[in-house]
């Protein structure tokens, strides 16, 4: 049987993604066929469709030309089959997750790459949560070890990770400062920020602030001035930005934290079940809700990819699929 889905065999510039008759994938035994409602664009489709930086193809993506012919990462849709050794799904379940393919009608995925949709969330908020929000509870929980009343303060609030960022914080009691530019600071107070500071009239660095926590999602500042707005024993979080913001964190990050009690690195996300499950529990009780910005049909999918490349999206963008 065939299926629709948004592919490409060569790195380019979003045109190089064409929507084609494309075969649709048979679970294997450990798989759940899921049909496709809803996906949603991240940095990593477009750096994919580029294959820039060039690091991200000697990182299994494929030197020459791409390795995964339909990238969407994050999924959200009804299981239509089921493999044989599949224990926690059946036909007709509605699920949200993350593998490579969400670009197409129907994707095949090992079941512990999904978890049951929440029921009182939408597919494509369902689709805007996998990759963002995850990066997110990762970087404030597992790296920044956050608690309840500390500071913490998200530089790149407004972004499909930092809006997920500023309300997984608040859910964790903290004290939310969002940083982000002037025509999205209504947003990001709308979703639970404390203080807002817009990056085009204030430098957060230098305004002798303290943050127990500080969570660069998106933007720039030099490395030392992040440790500045730390307090004694603060910890600084990168999982986004410019290259000159990662490779400061991944590579003057650990030397600065071997001197005195501030702690500053970089955080890569590992899309699990469990976080999957955890997000799941903070949807349902209505402590984060997803900011959608634009949705697009599947065949627009390179227009999307433009989009989110411009680097403002207001939340997340979402790819509507296939209405259930
Ligand atoms: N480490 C990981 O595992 C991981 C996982 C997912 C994503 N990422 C990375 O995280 C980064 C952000 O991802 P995303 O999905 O949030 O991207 P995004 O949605 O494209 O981010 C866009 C947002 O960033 C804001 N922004 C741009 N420049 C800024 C600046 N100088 N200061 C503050 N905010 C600024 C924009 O606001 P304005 O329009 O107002 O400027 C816009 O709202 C990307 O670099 C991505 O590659 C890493």
């Amino acid at each position: 049987m065939k299926m629709k889905a948004i592919v490409y065999t060569k790195y380019g510039s979003p045109d190089v993604l064409e929507l084609k008759e494309v075969e649709r994938p048979t679970p294997k035994d450990n798989e759940v066929l899921v049909k496709v409602h809803a996906a949603s664009i991240n940095a990593a489709d477009w750096h994919l469709v580029r294959g820039k930086p060039f690091l991200i193809r000697l990182m299994g993506y494929g030197l020459l030309k791409p390795k995964i012919k339909i990238l969407g990462a994050d999924i959200a849709g009804r299981v239509e089959a089921v493999g044989r050794n599949v224990k926690q799904f059946q036909p007709g379940d509605d699920v949200y997750g993350c593998n490579w393919g969400s670009f197409a009608e129907y994707i095949a995925v090992p079941e512990d790459a999904l978890v049951l949709k929440p029921a009182n969330v939408t597919f494509e908020e369902s689709a805007a949560v996998p990759m963002a929000a995850v990066t997110a509870l990762q970087a404030l929980r597992d790296k920044g070890h956050i608690q309840p009343g500390q500071k913490v303060l998200i530089n790149g609030a407004s972004g499909g990770v930092g809006t997920f960022a500023v309300q997984i914080a608040k859910s964790y009691g903290a004290e939310v400062t969002a940083v982000c530019s002037s025509g999205k600071l209504d947003m990001v107070r709308s979703i639970g920020a404390d203080h807002v500071i817009d990056y085009t009239q204030e430098d957060f660095t230098k305004s002798g602030q303290r943050y127990d926590l500080i969570h660069a999602a998106n933007g720039y500042h030099p490395i030392l001035d992040y440790r500045c707005a730390l307090s004694p024993k603060g910890i600084y979080v990168m999982t986004g930005g410019s290259m000159a913001q990662l490779f400061q964190a991944m590579l003057l990050g650990p030397l600065i934290s071997m001197i005195g009690s501030k702690k500053m690195g970089f955080k890569t996300a590992k899309i699990c079940q469990k976080d999957l499950a955890f997000m799941k529990e903070l949807l349902e009780a209505g402590k984060v809700k997803p900011v959608i910005d634009r949705r697009y049909p599947l065949s627009e999918v390179p227009e999307a990819i433009r989009y989110l490349e411009e680097g403002h999206a207001r939340g997340k963008v979402v790819i509507s699929v296939e209405p259930l």
